[in-house]
């Protein structure tokens, strides 16, 4: 039997956003080599249909199979939202996604059990976090809220300025008149924002970074599967994939990683 152990983990998003929790796992994992598909040709995930979603998902992993991967992050929450039960049926190897240890977060960091999500308008419409949180606490209470206008401000380097702040006290009022005490971050682009989200929410409310649970929860699932790679002197490398051309990942990918990425490559995914 051949050790699987050695061969890279396979991370897949929209677009760059995915690199938030590219660079969480790299944090608890350091020594995972990484396999990494922005389909950036085709992003936003989040204004699309649940058909469309589960169809562009299902070849990005099929791609990602393809580079011989050991499992299969769904680093999109629109993507982990809608497609996850799919890939789970169609592919032969694990698939984890964001929603379950969002979700899971959320519940461990709420006192009253009054919790906020945001997202792309796909997963707000998904109710997967929703289901997700009210699966393990029944007598919670979710209050979600789309967020549209937030991942182009992201994507133009808007973290911290008047309009992202209005635009932030615009969504997050009706989530504040309800009284949460934890928002879950459900979409990749939102960990930039934390800075902004926190100011205008207040000190009284837990964000929950759905990258930072995914990554705690990818390295338990591959320890579990005994999956996880033997520590080694070199740190893990990242090989970046894309579906549009290469030179605008470069700029995107410093902001959401926090690092430069090896040599970018394009690639036209099988369909
Ligand atoms: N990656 C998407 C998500 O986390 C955000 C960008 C998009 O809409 O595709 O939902």
């Amino acid at each position: 039997m051949s050790d699987k152990t050695e061969l890279p983990i396979g991370i897949f998003d929209s677009g760059v956003g995915g690199l938030t929790v590219v660079r969480q796992i790299r944090r608890v994992l350091p020594h995972e080599d990484i396999v990494y598909l922005g389909d950036t040709a085709r992003v936003p995930y989040g204004t699309k249909s649940p058909a469309t979603v589960i169809r562009f998902a299902t070849e990005d992993t099929r791609f990602l199979v393809q580079q011989n991967v050991k499992a299969v992050v769904v680093a999109c929450n629109t993507a982990s939202a809608w497609a996850l039960p799919t890939l789970e049926c169609e592919f032969q190897i694990p698939v984890f996604g964001v929603i379950i240890p969002g979700a899971e977060a959320a519940l461990k960091h709420s006192k009253t059990r009054r919790i906020g999500v945001i997202g792309t308008s796909a997963t707000i419409r998904s109710q997967a976090y929703n289901k997700a949180i009210l699966a393990s606490d029944a007598n919670a209470l979710v209050f979600s809220q789309a967020c549209p206008l937030l991942v182009p401000l992201v994507e133009e380097g808007r973290l911290d300025d008047n309009i992202t702040r209005l635009v932030l006290e615009e969504y997050l009022t009706p989530l504040m008149l309800n009284r949460i005490d934890a928002l879950v971050l459900g979409c990749t682009h939102y960990p930039l924002l934390k800075g902004a989200l926190q100011q205008v929410a207040g000190p009284g409310v837990s964000l929950v970074d759905s990258a930072e649970s995914c990554a705690a929860y990818v390295r338990e699932k591959l320890e579990a599967l005994q999956l996880l790679a033997r520590e080694r002197q070199r740190p893990g490398t990242i090989r970046p994939f894309v579906t549009d051309e290469v030179e605008r990942f470069g700029d995107l990918a410093n902001r959401f990683l926090g690092s430069q990425t090896e040599q970018v490559w394009r690639v036209d995914l099988p369909t």
